[in-house]
C-alpha cells in the first residue's frame, strides 16, 4: 500500500513525529526490560575477542558512527575508527585481526558503503550492519545484521532512521562493553533504563515544535548558520548543519565547540545564528564558555539545553529550547529532534521542496 503523509504537510514532518514509536520499536529488539540487559541477535563469532572497531557510513549515518565512537570507547574501552565510506574504500586502510567492521545505512544500498563492506569482508574482517532495509544488499552480506525498525523513510533527509540507528549503536556499545568485561550489571541496568526512557524524552522534545516554528523565520533570513557541540553532541552539530543545508539551502557548519576559536569565530557577527547543543553534564561549562566568546562578538545564540542549563546560561540568547533532563549518553537521541524540527521549519519558511530537495537522492547507489 502507498505510504501516506496522513495529516502532516510533509513526509519529513511525519517521520520526525514517528520517532517515539519507531525508536521504542527498535529498542524492543535489543533490550530485555525485565533482566535490565541489552541483547543482540545470535552471532557466530565471539564479541569478547574483538579488539578494535571500524565504523563506516555516508551522510547522516556517518554521524551515528562518530557518536558510536564516543560510546564504544567510553563503555567498552575499545579503540574505534570512523570514516566516510568514499574515503575509506580508497585509502588502503590497515585491518588488523580481531577488528569488527560496522556499516551504518538506512537503505543498505549506498554504493560507497557497500564497497567498503565488501573490502572489509575480503580482508577477513567480521562485519556487522546497522541497517533499515532488511532485504538490502548490505543486510544480506553482513555477518551480523542489526536491524533498525524505523519503517520506510520517504523524506530524502534522514530523520527517524538516524535516531533508530543511534538506539542500536547504543545497544551495540553496551553489548561490546559486557563482552569485554567492562560493565557491571548495575551499570548496564542503568544504561538500559536511560535507553528505555528515551522514547518518552523524544516525545517531550517534540512538544517544542511550535516554539521552534516561531523562531524559524529569524534563521531563514540568515546566510550562514553555525552549530556547536562537544562530545557526542559534536557529531550532532554536524548533523544539524547537514540537515539545514540539505533542505533549506542555507550554508551551515557544525563545529566542535572547542575548535571555534581556531577559525569559525572569525565569521561571527550579529548576522550569524549560532545553534548551541549543550545538555547539562561534565562538558556543559566548557561549551558555554565557547558560546559566551561568540556572544561577546555579537552572535545570535539559540541555546538547546535542559532547565538547569538554560537557568545557568540562557541569558542574552535569541531563543532557548528546553529539552527534558536526560543522561548525557542519550542526549544525542533526544537533541536530534529540535535539530530536525529547526531545519524543517526553516525550509518551510523558505518555501523549498522539503521532501525532495534539489540535487539530492534518497539512496546514492552510484559512486
Ligand atoms: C543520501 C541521503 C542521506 C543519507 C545518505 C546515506 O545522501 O540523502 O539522508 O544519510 O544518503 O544513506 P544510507 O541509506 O546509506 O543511510
Amino acid at each position: 500500500a502507498a505510504i501516506e503523509k496522513g495529516n502532516h504537510a510533509h513526509f519529513m514532518l511525519k517521520e520526525i513525529y514517528e520517532q517515539p514509536v519507531v525508536v521504542a520499536q527498535t529498542l524492543r529488539s535489543y533490550l530485555r526490560a525485565v533482566e535490565q540487559r541489552v541483547a543482540m541477535p545470535q552471532m557466530d563469532f565471539d564479541l569478547g575477542a574483538i579488539e578494535r572497531v571500524v565504523i563506516i557510513a555516508c551522510g547522516t549515518a556517518s554521524y551515528v558512527g562518530m557518536i558510536g565512537k564516543y560510546w564504544i570507547e567510553r563503555f567498552a574501552r575499545l579503540p574505534v575508527e570512523v570514516d566516510v565510506a568514499s574515503e575509506y574504500r580508497y585509502r588502503d586502510p590497515v585491518l588488523p585481526l580481531n577488528t569488527l567492521g560496522v556499516v551504518v545505512s538506512q537503505s543498505g544500498e549506498t554504493a560507497d558503503t557497500l564497497a567498503a563492506l565488501r573490502h572489509m569482508k575480503a580482508n577477513g574482517v567480521t562485519t556487522a550492519g546497522i541497517i533499515n532495509v532488511p532485504t538490502s544488499s548490505m543486510a544480506r552480506e553482513v555477518d551480523l545484521l542489526l536491524s533498525t525498525h524505523a519503517g520506510p523513510e520517504i523524506g530524502v533527509a534522514s530523520t527517524k532512521a538516524f535516531t533508530c540507528q543511534l538506539a542500536v549503536m547504543a545497544a551495540l556499545s553496551v553489548n561490546l562493553a559486557r563482552a569485554k568485561g567492562k560493565l557491571t550489571p548495575e551499570e548496564e541496568a542503568d544504561i538500559v533504563t536511560q535507553l528505555t526512557e528515551s522514547p518518552a524524552a523524544i516525545n517531550a522534545a517534540l512538544a517544542h515544535d511550535d516554539e521552534i516554528k516561531a523562531m524559524a523565520g529569524t534563521i531563514a533570513g540568515a546566510r550562514d548558520v553555525l552549530y556547536l557541540g562537544r562530545g557526542p553532541d559534536y557529531p550532532l552539530a554536524l548533523e544539524g548543519a547537514l540537515k539545514l543545508k540539505e533542505i533549506s539551502y542555507i550554508h551551515a557548519e557544525g563545529y566542535a565547540s572547542g575548535e571555534m576559536k581556531h577559525g569559525p569565530i572569525a565569521l561571527i557577527d550579529d548576522s550569524v545564528p549560532l545553534i548551541v547543543l549543550a545538555p547539562s553534564g561534565p562538558l556543559f561549562d566548557k561549551t558555554v564558555s565557547n558560546m559566551q566568546e561568540a556572544q561577546a562578538r555579537g552572535a545570535q545564540v539559540v541555546l538547546i539545553s535542559d532547565a538547569a542549563g538554560i537557568a545557568q546560561a540562557g541569558e542574552n540568547t535569541i531563543a532557548t529550547i528546553e529539552m527534558p533532563q536526560v543522561h548525557p549518553l542519550i542526549a544525542p537521541i533526544v537533541y536530534a529532534v529540535p535539530v530536525q524540527l529547526l531545519a524543517y521549519h526553516v525550509a518551510v519558511a523558505k518555501g523549498t521542496d522539503v521532501d525532495q530537495p534539489r540535487n539530492l537522492a534518497k539512496s546514492v547507489t552510484v559512486e
